[in-house]
């Protein structure tokens, strides 16, 4: 301790009040520099006499070094505090939510189309695929089309520019009904030769095309197509299955079927399929949903089938139609524009 040490106390409380570096630089001068007081005391040094001199200048510089600790001290302190402050303002939230990409859902028609898959699959059908390029004898001469049907017109079916191994033009399907005989081809082939054979079952959903366009029909649409072929398959199998599987779709018992006859070149006799709603916005209207019938003994014979022995049913059912009843559209188009405010209701 020595006359110094008020001048180090001084110092340090001057430094702890500065708040600010340059108000800390302010109090430094006051001490450290040129008229500062650590200045003034060497200055002083000059009038002492030679052996004071040493002892006061070690004084001096001891004090000296204490400042300037004390100096740098303060400035790391308030260095650090203003790091701090700055990190504290641009802190990131990390518990803010994140902005994500908007979820996409399934088209409505590929949901319908699930949902359909899932009833049939559940009732034991197999579900297929089949080839949107389609030659002449799968659309229309194995489903025993005459020659001229109006089916067969360029009015209604789109062509492609190419013709099959037969000489037949490819044509873009009008329906999923050429899979009928694709399938069951296939399954009489890998059931060659034996005893029996397993009742086909299947649906087919898929693209169709038709050269049609207005609020119900586009040129591009989805049927879904059913064959149900055995030893002992009737009508009466039809109207019970497709009960189960409309009153499955709607989810609702509330609602009938009726069978309108109809013609189809493929099946004899043929009906048209029409379901009515006990309540709900459609109640009490008749909407048709499908085509179908007991298949034509030419068409089994087509499939590699003995029609004195197999006897069965198809249909062919809208998935468009299905799904704008199920979800209450009555504009086609809206379901192939890509309209998200549309589409984001599916969601
Ligand atoms: N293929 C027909 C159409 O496009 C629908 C149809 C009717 C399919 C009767 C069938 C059927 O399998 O039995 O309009």
């Amino acid at each position: 301790m020595n006359d110094l040490a008020p001048l180090v106390q001084d110092a340090e409380a001057d430094f702890a009040a500065a708040a600010l570096p340059a108000e800390l630089e302010d109090a430094k001068a006051r001490y450290l520099g040129k008229s500062g007081r650590i200045t003034e005391q060497l200055k002083a040094l000059g009038a002492l006499a030679p052996d004071e001199k040493k002892a006061r200048g070690a004084q001096i510089n001891a004090a000296k070094q204490q400042v300037e600790a004390l100096l740098n001290a303060r400035r790391a302190a308030l260095a650090q505090a203003e790091l701090d402050a700055q990190l504290k303002a641009e802190a990131l939230d990390v518990t803010l939510p994140g902005r994500r990409r908007g979820t996409g859902g399934l088209h409505p028609i590929t949901r319908a189309r699930m949902r359909i898959e899932e009833i049939f699959g559940s009732m034991g059908f197999d579900v297929a695929d089949g080839p949107e390029i389609e030659t002449d004898w799968y659309s229309f001469t194995a489903l025993n089309n005459p020659e001229n049907h109006p089916a067969r017109s360029m009015q209604d079916t789109f062509y492609v520019d190419l013709k099959d191994a037969d000489g037949g033009w490819l044509n873009l399907r009008p329906h999923t009904s050429p899979m009928q005989v694709r399938y069951a081809r296939a399954h009489a082939a890998r059931h060659a030769g034996a005893a029996t054979m397993p009742d086909i079952r299947v649906i087919v959903p898929g693209r169709t095309y038709r050269v049609d366009s207005d609020a119900t029909h586009s040129p591009m649409f989805h049927q879904v197509e059913g064959l149900w072929i055995g030893e002992n398959v009737s009508f009466k199998d039809l109207k019970s299955l497709y009960l189960n599987f409309v009153q499955a779709y709607f989810e609702t018992t509330d609602v009938e079927l009726r069978f309108r006859p109809s013609y189809f070149p493929f099946t004899e006799p043929s009906a048209e399929i029409d379901v009515r709603f006990g309540s709900g916005p459609l109640e009490g209207r008749w909407l048709e949903i499908s085509g179908s019938g007991q298949v034509h003994p030419q068409v089994v014979r087509n499939m590699g089938l003995d029609p004195e022995r197999y006897i069965g049913f198809a249909f062919g059912s809208g998935i468009d139609r299905l799904a704008m009843l199920r979800y209450g559209i009555s504009d086609l188009r809206l379901f192939f524009e890509g309209d998200l405010r549309f589409l984001a209701q599916f969601v």
